[in-house]
């Protein structure tokens, strides 16, 4: 398959140039003005849009069980709706059970995963600790493809990562070159703050925000950041909610600590006031963790991003529909988190970020792809367009507009935390490895097509 895309303005990290670009097979294999192209080309008219790098969502959960329910999109409509918003890659998790081995847990998700339309790659979570467990870890990056190892230091008698396992999980990370990654929330707090609040009575969705204050969130960032900082590895903070956890990564940056931070679409324009609708349904669809949080922390969040605090830009997409939220009808507690987002995201962050101002169409490259493959190690075969990379591209209409809901969107749930916003900044076509997936609004996604990116360890593996 031969498609150039013609007389668009390309939008790299770096900069932004007039370029036409050729794609074949799954590749890019010309940047330049004025290309020739084969006959049976196919030609995308560009002109007057952007053409960058499919979007990397860092943080997704497809086909997740969770919280005695399994999400409602599956890797196939969930890769599915990312293609329709510009994402071509997304990162999802391996979430192994406590005293399950970690490698047969990577084998279930693979299996999952089969079917994807648009690529994919895992962080494996580490939820418990033993020689067995050290040993897999060796395994996953030697010979699978994985870099990035997740923590979650909340979900107290679930899948929440004890100090002991931190410590130990991180060492044997910087060992094999890979990176350590932490869901930060003070597990134990969160657990006593919830007990507390079920004793006065209270147990509706409002309570879920109360129990996750930010200092709660800040005391987790701080921790991970300690225990790296001392055995010397890096960390990547994955939905950083709050100013306070974002101070701490600032702080540790300052100091030549290498910490990364990612920031979610919904974090970045939602409020918590969301939780006190009278309308319990609706406040119940947005029950994540960290919650949505007052409007200064959006502001902080974008500063993160705009002064290079925070790297990259995820959704945390992890999709329940309305019966299955209902659950927690009667107990917050029980409310399976997680809210959508994987289709809007790049939508998203363009409208408040490049829309207002806060960044240029580059950084907005940066944000949404680039510094994702760099940091976890998929560039330049991901986050650029250049000759050589992966033909993964989105043609941007920084005109175009769409209103966004439930009613329309192509992922599964009934429900978006972003109905009813108005964006500015759609994609007109979507590339994944070299073909067209999304046009104009005609999702073309295959089941099936998807790729597994193998992501090789940062250092040479010794261990
Ligand atoms: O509420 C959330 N975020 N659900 C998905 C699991 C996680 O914590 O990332
Ligand atoms: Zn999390
Ligand atoms: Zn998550």
């Amino acid at each position: 398959m031969t498609t150039i895309i013609r007389g668009g303005t390309v939008v790299n990290a770096d900069r932004a140039f007039r370029a036409d670009v050729l794609c074949f097979g799954d590749k890019i294999v010309a940047v330049g003005e004025g290309l020739e192209a084969p006959p049976h080309a196919t030609v995308i008219d560009a002109s007057g849009q952007y053409v960058m790098p499919g979007g990397i969502d860092t943080h997704t959960h497809m086909q997740l069980p969770f919280m005695g329910t399994v999400t409602a999109d599956d890797f196939f409509t969930g890769t599915a709706a990312g293609l329709a918003g510009g994402t071509t890659t997304i990162m999802d998790f391996v979430i192994p059970d406590p005293k399950q081995s970690l490698l047969e847990a990577y084998h279930t998700w693979r299996g999952w995963a089969k079917k994807s339309a648009g690529d994919y790659t895992f962080h494996v979570a580490v939820t418990w600790w033993a020689d067995s467990v050290h040993a897999d870890m060796g395994t996953l990056v030697r010979d699978h493809g994985v870099n990035s190892f997740k923590h979650f230091m909340a979900y107290k008698n679930a899948i929440m990562a004890d100090d002991e396992t931190l410590v130990k999980s991180f060492t044997r990370a910087l060992e094999l070159g890979a990176i350590p990654t932490v869901h930060a929330e003070n597990g134990e707090l969160v657990f006593q703050l919830q007990q507390d609040l079920l004793r006065k009575g209270i147990t509706g969705p409002s309570a879920h925000p109360l129990s996750r204050p930010p200092e709660v969130e800040a005391e987790a960032a701080n921790r991970a950041i300690a225990i790296a900082n001392v055995l010397g590895t890096p960390v990547y903070i994955v939905h950083v909610s709050c100013a306070e956890s974002l101070d701490a990564i600032t702080r540790a940056r300052a100091k030549g600590q290498r910490v990364y931070g990612e920031a979610l679409a919904g974090h970045l324009v939602i409020d918590d006031s969301v939780y006190y609708s009278s309308d319990l349904e609706f406040a119940r669809g947005h029950v994540m963790s960290p919650p949505f949080r007052g409007k200064h922390h959006q502001a902080a969040l974008w500063q993160g991003l705009q002064g290079g605090n925070l790297h990259t830009t995820a959704t945390d997409h992890c999709t329940f529909c309305a019966e299955q939220k209902a659950a927690g009808a009667d107990n917050f507690t029980k409310i399976p988190n997680g809210c959508g987002g994987v289709e809007d995201r790049m939508s998203v962050v363009w409208d408040a970020g490049v829309g207002t101002g806060k960044l240029t169409p580059s950084e907005f490259v940066r944000v949404t792809s680039t510094n994702a493959a760099q940091i976890f190690n998929m560039y330049p075969r991901k986050g650029l367009i250049a000759v050589g990379a992966d033909a993964d591209i989105v043609v941007w209409d920084p005109q175009g507009t769409r209103t966004i809901s439930a009613k329309t969107q192509f992922a599964k749930g009934g429900f978006n935390v972003f109905e009813g916003r108005t964006v500015q900044g759609i994609p007109t076509t979507t590339l994944s490895a070299g073909n067209v997936v999304f046009s104009k609004g005609e999702l073309r996604a295959v089941e099936g097509a998807g790729r597994h990116i193998d992501r090789p360890a940062f250092a040479p593996v010794t261990a």
